[in-house]
């Protein structure tokens, strides 16, 4: 009866995320690209602009050619740097209360996931009066936010190309998905100079959210012909350039190439969903404080394997596009072999194998949640039991 229920909804959430009607973002891409987004602010006609990130990068100096440019043309801001990882409500209202006091008329975000997200609800947030019951939900909101521009400074979360902010309730503690079309930035700078301070741990975990993205969002039933062509792209950049990435920050060639594979393979999974893999890594962040990034390292390849034959085949075609296997390799053999080049990049870059204080009492309350999220939320290639997913989470205890 569940599964059925299960179905329904995959199928009401494929239909949803394929019908939705939305902008693509206009990309500048490129070292400096940054700086040629900051100078459409003007030419755009705004005449002041929030900045919106976070405590570290803001008295880092990797806003510095941001607003030298903005200054340079006559373009006034307003500075929001009180976004914290997971960023919940208050601090969302907190930056549009300085949008509104400094009559800013459009926003630049410049951080990772979590001030992305911040800044798509601070700018939703001013058009949209509200609580954070009011957004909770698929396309709750009834006017589009203010013009939003994107800087990511890190590749992975794809928030950047997405339609989802996810932000914590303070009160009831628990994270609230909002989905709307109208949040997704109108102009994106992918600007690898902004990357290169990225500390390799950050790099590794939020590489493997890319990766995670694409590959769950290719096996996702909800999958398109025009999503696996991203989800296929995003890979084949990640196979190349992430383990580059992570031992020399310096590489241009590698951080723009993950800046795109990120911005792909948020492309593809804002179409398609994900799957179990951030089905499991989000209760492991819920309950273990694991960053998210390093929460889908730690269960991808386990999960890849779980499936089983189903996804033998598809898992086949992404072994063959970054080169793995030799002809006439079974599509069982070449999906080991693909599973196992995963694997191999988690321990290449020394990301931990198990979240810290994760205890033996909380494992049926993250398997229920695991269950509850991918079953009904997620177009999965194929439901799993609570055996399976149970043995997945016992084997991320300390040993
Ligand atoms: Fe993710």
């Amino acid at each position: 009866m569940k599964t059925l229920y299960y179905k329904f909804m995959a199928f009401v959430v494929t239909w949803l995320l394929r019908l939705l009607p939305r902008n693509a973002p206009m990309v500048y891409k490129g070292a400096g690209s940054s700086l040629v987004l900051a100078e459409q602010v003007s030419l755009l006609g705004f005449t002041k602009v929030l900045i919106v990130t976070d405590e570290f990068l803001g008295g880092s100096g990797i806003l510095d050619g941001v607003k030298a440019k903005l200054t340079e043309t006559g373009v006034e801001f307003a500075i929001f740097d009180g976004v914290l990882p997971d960023p919940a409500f208050d601090q969302v209202q907190n930056g549009e209360a300085v949008l509104r006091t400094e009559k800013c008329e459009a926003v630049i975000a410049v951080g990772g996931g979590s001030v992305l997200d911040a800044a798509k609800m601070i700018a939703m947030l001013h058009q949209n009066p509200g609580t954070l019951d009011d957004f909770d939900g698929i396309q709750k909101a009834k006017r589009p936010g203010l013009p939003l521009f994107a800087i990511p400074t890190t590749a992975g979360t794809g928030s950047e190309i997405t339609l989802a902010a996810i932000i914590t309730d303070p009160v009831a503690h628990r994270k609230v998905p909002v989905v709307d079309s109208k949040m997704i930035p109108g102009y994106v700078a992918l600007d690898p100079e902004i990357m290169k301070g990225m500390p390799p741990g950050i790099t590794a975990a939020t590489g493997m959210d890319a990766l995670t993205h694409a590959v769950e969002s290719y096996l996702s039933r909800a999958s398109t012909e025009s999503t696996e062509v991203q989800a296929r792209a995003a890979i084949r950049l990640i196979f190349k350039y992430l383990v580059r990435a992570f031992k020399d920050g310096n590489d241009m060639e590698a951080r723009d190439g993950m800046a795109m594979a990120s911005f792909y393979a948020g492309a593809a999974f804002g179409r398609t969903s994900v799957g179990y893999v951030h089905g499991i890594a989000h209760q492991l962040g819920r309950v273990c404080g694991t960053p998210h990034g390093n929460a889908n390292a730690m269960v991808l390849p386990e999960v890849l394997a779980a499936y089983g034959d189903c996804v033998h085949v598809r898992l086949a075609d992404l072994a063959r596009l970054v080169g793995l296997g030799k002809a006439g390799d079974s599509a069982s053999e070449l999906s080991r072999l693909f599973i196992q080049a995963i694997t191999d990049m988690r321990l290449d870059m020394e990301l931990p194998l198990k979240p810290k204080d994760l205890k033996a009492q909380d494992i049926p309350d993250i398997i229920d949640e695991a269950i509850t999220e991918a079953g009904g939320l997620y177009p999965v290639p194929r439901y799993m039991t609570e055996d399976e997913i149970r043995r997945i989470v016992y084997g991320l205890l300390p040993a």
